[in-house]
């Protein structure tokens, strides 16, 4: 098989230098990697573990999601334009109650995560219907399935680029082309640590007391405990990209984290939608020590199997 040319969005930290990574690592050398970020001075740490492979089988190069002209530029690099697999990686998050935060800032998560994934395919989609050709991979997440208290805008960003992906998928389909929506859970990455940082810097003076309240000493005081018992390696979430990127017929939706995936479930067991409104609201406000309880338990039990629980094989 030729070699796939692959280019990556957000590849300065995370899953986005995580796919790079491992992909410019495959044994077959089956894959061309044009790792891209936004700001190149952030480029050591991929620099640094794709080691003897930059420049081989990996090239980093400039791409901003939310710059038209940076993506043209980048996509024009390219020998022949030829980008067999997207990986639209980049994003960013917003916690918190919305009366604290700026239509602005709402606007630069919508930016990014949505209009970000439509200026890539407005650039890359007509050449991979051309050759009839092509796979198109977003990383997206559980919270494109399932809002989350107090992440009312990323989830929204999310729903809007699974809405946009069902739509296309159809079109694409006509055309030979793949998509793959992969859905993480929460993943222990700068994200969850940027996003945190921000959430306790956040004026919540706009906010009645309750709603703050219910921000610092719930969400807040969670949010660590629930990344440290469910929370995937971006390496995990890198393994699973690849083989759906590998496979013979890819799915259209993929989750990565199995913990979480009743929590999905939950969504398509009730048209009516109360169904997982009603247990979140249970587990958050009426049965809190269960809930933490139990996520103290799941943790005891990865720690003590110390294996990767998505994959079933221990973790390198
Ligand atoms: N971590 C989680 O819990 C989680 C769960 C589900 C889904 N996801 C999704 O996974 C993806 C990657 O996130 P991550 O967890 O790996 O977080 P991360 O380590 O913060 O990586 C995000 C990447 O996106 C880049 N980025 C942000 N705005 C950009 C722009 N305008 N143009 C180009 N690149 C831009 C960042 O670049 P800078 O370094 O310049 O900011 C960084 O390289 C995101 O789409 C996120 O929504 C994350």
């Amino acid at each position: 098989m030729a070699r796939r040319n692959v280019l990556i969005t957000g590849c300065s930290s995370g899953i986005g230098l995580a796919i790079a990574v491992k992909m410019a690592k495959d044994e077959q050398k089956r894959f061309k990697v044009f790792a891209t970020m936004r700001n190149l001075a952030k480029k050591e740490p991929l620099e640094a573990a794709a080691g003897h492979r930059l420049g081989k089988t990996l090239e980093i190069k400039q791409l901003d999601v939310c710059d038209e002209q940076s993506i043209k530029t980048c996509v024009n690099s390219i020998p022949d334009r030829r980008i067999d697999v997207l990986v639209s990686n980049a994003g960013m998050g917003l916690i918190g109650p919305i009366e604290c935060q700026s239509i602005e800032e709402m606007k630069t998560v919508m930016d990014t995560n949505f209009f970000g994934l439509v200026r890539l395919l407005k650039e890359i989609l007509p050449d991979m219907k051309r050759r009839k050709s092509g796979h198109i991979v977003i990383i997206s997440s559980v919270m494109g399935i399932q809002g989350i208290l107090f992440n009312d805008v990323y989830a929204a960003s999310k729903f809007a680029v699974e809405g946009f992906c069902e739509s296309l998928a159809i079109q694409a389909l006509k055309f030979k082309l793949q998509l793959s929506l992969i859905e993480p859970g929460p993943v222990v990455t700068e994200f969850e640590r940027k996003v945190f940082e921000d959430g306790m810097k956040m004026d919540l003076s706009a906010a009645d007391e309750e709603t703050a309240e219910m921000f610092t000493n719930i969400y807040l005081k969670n949010y660590k405990q629930i990344f440290q018992s469910l929370g995937q390696s971006a390496e995990d979430v890198a393994e699973h990209t690849v083989k759906i990127i590998l496979a013979e017929n890819p799915p259209f939706r993929h989750q990565t984290n199995t913990l979480y995936t009743p929590m999905t479930t939950l969504k398509y067991a009730d048209p009516n939608g109360d169904l997982p409104i009603d247990i979140f609201y249970k587990m958050v406000f009426q049965h809190d020590k269960i809930f933490s309880a139990s996520l103290n338990f799941i943790k005891l039990l990865r720690w003590r199997s110390r294996k990767s629980f998505d994959l079933g094989k221990p973790s390198q």
